[in-house]
């Protein structure tokens, strides 16, 4: 198994592996897919196995207003053949290794249960759009004191709607 960054060839192969890892919802393979249309920055790698693609991780801007304060990791998803064998968590531990993930703070809207295990810890601020109680929406280097809701691209909350 090798860890690349990903190549715009392989665009085809994330969005079939994000829509067969979220059974059931297209909202994940759209949200990227429209990321890359809108040449969004992002920080992307995938976990090759043979020729096919079988794990993806994304991060993207988070904002205070129109600053950038951070990066929010979504989505990471692992194709379910290969699931629950270790894949997502090198994958992750991988990423968050990388400069330009290393030297920023890092947010998450997932299972706290499974993020505490790489250092993210639940947050009270900033608050997250998507998470009422911000349950769910953990951080790692974050330091803010500021009460704000933080940003994301827009191309988030078209999914939300
Ligand atoms: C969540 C996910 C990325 C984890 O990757 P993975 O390679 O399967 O996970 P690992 O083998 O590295 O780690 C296993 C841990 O992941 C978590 N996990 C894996 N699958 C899970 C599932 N279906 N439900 C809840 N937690 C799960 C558990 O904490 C598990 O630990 P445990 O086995 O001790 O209970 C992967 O299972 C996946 O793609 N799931 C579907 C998409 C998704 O829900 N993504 C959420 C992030 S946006």
């Amino acid at each position: 198994m090798k860890i690349r960054r990903l190549d715009p060839e392989n665009y085809p192969k994330v969005s079939a592996l994000l829509a067969q890892a979220f059974p059931g919802s297209r909202l994940e393979a759209q949200l990227v897919d429209n990321l890359h249309q809108k040449n969004r920055v992002m920080h992307e790698w995938v976990c090759l196995h043979v020729n096919s693609v079988i794990a993806y991780i994304a991060f993207t801007n988070a904002y205070e207003g129109s600053t950038v304060c951070g990066l929010h990791l979504a989505p990471l998803a692992v194709k379910p053949d290969f699931q629950r064998q270790g894949i997502g968590s090198e994958l992750l531990r991988f990423a968050l290794r990388q400069e330009v993930i290393a030297d920023s703070p890092v947010f998450v809207l997932g299972n706290p249960k499974f993020y505490r295990k790489f250092g993210f810890v639940s947050c009270a601020t900033p608050t997250c759009p998507f998470d009422q109680k911000n349950a769910h929406f953990l951080g790692l280097r974050n330091v803010t004191a500021r009460a704000f809701v933080v940003g994301y691209e827009p191309e988030f909350t078209l999914g939300k709607r």
